[in-house]
């Protein structure tokens, strides 16, 4: 099937390549042209696990193409995803410009039958704005061709967005009728062979269910995140108590390990939308909007620990701090808790050495280049002569340690660990001070 995929981000890339890598023939288009020619030359702008490979094949065997030319970009599919950019407003709605502006361009270009696909998460209520905007851009130039508009978000991770775009757990569909549902069969099947998957809907309810799954697995990670500083408060260990609630299957182990505050270009954003969206219907959110607050809150937990152990005034100290980007796998650094800990750290006076596997580049173009945050090419160039280490992001290569080296290399034996990821009782036999996340000091 021939497919056209507006906007070349994270969901627009990952989504053609996993298409092309089963036989569509996809043509991506994006107003980048640096982007663009890049991705010609085998430059992907993202780091992805298994994302280059397929990028590289599909682009040499022509199954995948890169354009900024519009016009030929809506010849080309019969299905056309929007999978542009949906940034928050100054007041945390999503802000549909760009995905509006895509409708228009296929509308202007548009001379025969297409479906039109969201697959940016978007508002409840934009497959309607899509619709209009087709509507309106045809009458304007006096054209009435055949469309149809289905709202099917993504619920790709990052850092594992090829695997879980090859084998999604479903795929929602939201259609206004039953025109294009043969269609869209047509573009799943190859993913959908051994049970069906396909889950067929109105098209807000498709809508919401992105936003209801995002936001549902945040509560899940602020929930825990409170119940881990009342474990704290309480004496009790968090650690027990998450595998003690998880073995209920009705609660299940996912998603309920606490740590420094969730990140992202997703959850944040998505939790805030909705919020918006309820309070614009003049329904107050309690539980979303506490979520929110609740993981801004966690984010000061690491510089808060810090503080409380070296005193609020960190002039003269250095820290070494492992892990920078939201979550393991990725560069991504949008509203990781690191930016908080590292904004906090140097505001009181301290010089950070930080590490990360991907994310140096992004954390450089963040934060520029100064004395106060340096940053180094190995975990343990990170360590020598700070005064404790810092752990944000459970990355692989931090699970286990030559504790002795650490030890040896810090001014003093104490650790910060955001993640969870170590044995107290084994820390503190080694001769460590070990701070995390609801299990006491
Ligand atoms: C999230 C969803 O998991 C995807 O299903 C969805 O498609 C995607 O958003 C999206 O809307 O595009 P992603 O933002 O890539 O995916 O990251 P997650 O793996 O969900 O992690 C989000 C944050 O939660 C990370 O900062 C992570 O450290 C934190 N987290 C996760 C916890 O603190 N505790 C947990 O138990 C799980």
């Amino acid at each position: 099937m021939k497919v056209t995929v507006f906007g070349i981000g994270y969901v627009g890339l990952v989504q053609a390549a996993v298409l092309a890598e089963v036989g569509h023939q996809v043509m991506c288009v994006d107003v980048d042209q640096k982007k663009v020619d890049n991705l010609k030359k085998g430059i992907i702008p993202i780091y992805e696990p298994g994302l280059t490979p397929l990028v590289e094949q599909h682009y040499a065997n022509g199954n995948l193409q890169f354009t900024t030319d519009a016009q030929d970009a809506v010849a080309h599919g019969e299905v056309q995803f929007i999978a542009v950019g949906t940034p928050p407003d100054e007041d945390g709605s999503a802000d549909l410009k760009y995905v509006l502006a895509v409708a228009e361009t296929i509308a202007r270009f548009m001379s025969e039958p297409k479906v039109i696909i969201t697959k940016s998460t978007v508002p409840v209520g934009t497959a309607d704005k899509v619709t209009a905007k087709v509507q309106q851009t045809q009458a304007s130039l006096n054209k009435t061709v055949e469309f149809d508009v289905v709202s099917n978000p993504e619920f790709l991770k990052e850092g594992a967005a090829v695997n879980d775009c090859m084998r999604p757990d479903r795929i929602i569909v939201g259609t206004y009728n039953n025109n294009p549902i043969d269609l869209m069969r047509e573009l799943y099947e190859p993913f959908n062979r051994n049970h069906d998957k396909m889950v067929f809907m109105d098209v807000r309810s498709a809508e919401l269910t992105k936003y209801a799954a995002n936001c549902m697995l945040a509560t899940k990670i602020s929930f825990m995140n409170e119940m881990a500083n009342l474990a704290e408060i309480l004496g009790a260990d968090i650690e027990n108590v998450r595998k003690g609630i998880g073995s209920d299957p009705r609660i299940g182990y996912h998603f309920i390990y606490p740590g420094c505050g969730y990140g992202g270009s997703c959850f944040p954003k998505d939790v805030q939308a909705l919020i918006r969206t309820a309070e614009g219907e003049h329904y107050q959110p309690k539980i979303l909007q506490a979520v929110e607050e609740v993981n801004n809150r966690q984010k000061f937990k690491l510089p808060g620990l810090v503080k409380q152990h070296f005193g609020a005034e960190l002039a003269g100290k250095t820290f070494a701090l492992w892990g920078l980007s939201f979550k393991p796998n990725t560069d991504d650094m949008r509203e990781a808790s690191s930016r908080t800990l590292i904004t906090e750290l140097i505001a009181a006076g301290a010089t950070v050495k930080a590490y990360d596997p991907e994310a140096m580049e992004e954390t450089q173009r963040i934060f520029g280049v100064s004395d106060e945050l340096v940053l180094v090419g190995t975990k343990e160039a990170a360590l020598k002569n700070a005064d404790a280490l810092i752990i944000c992001t459970e990355w692989q290569q931090f699970r286990a340690p030559d504790f002795d080296l650490i030890k040896q290399q810090l001014k003093n034996a104490v650790i910060f660990d955001g993640r969870n990821m170590f044995d107290p009782a084994r820390l503190s036999k080694k001769g460590f001070v070990y701070y995390a996340i609801g299990r006491g000091e």
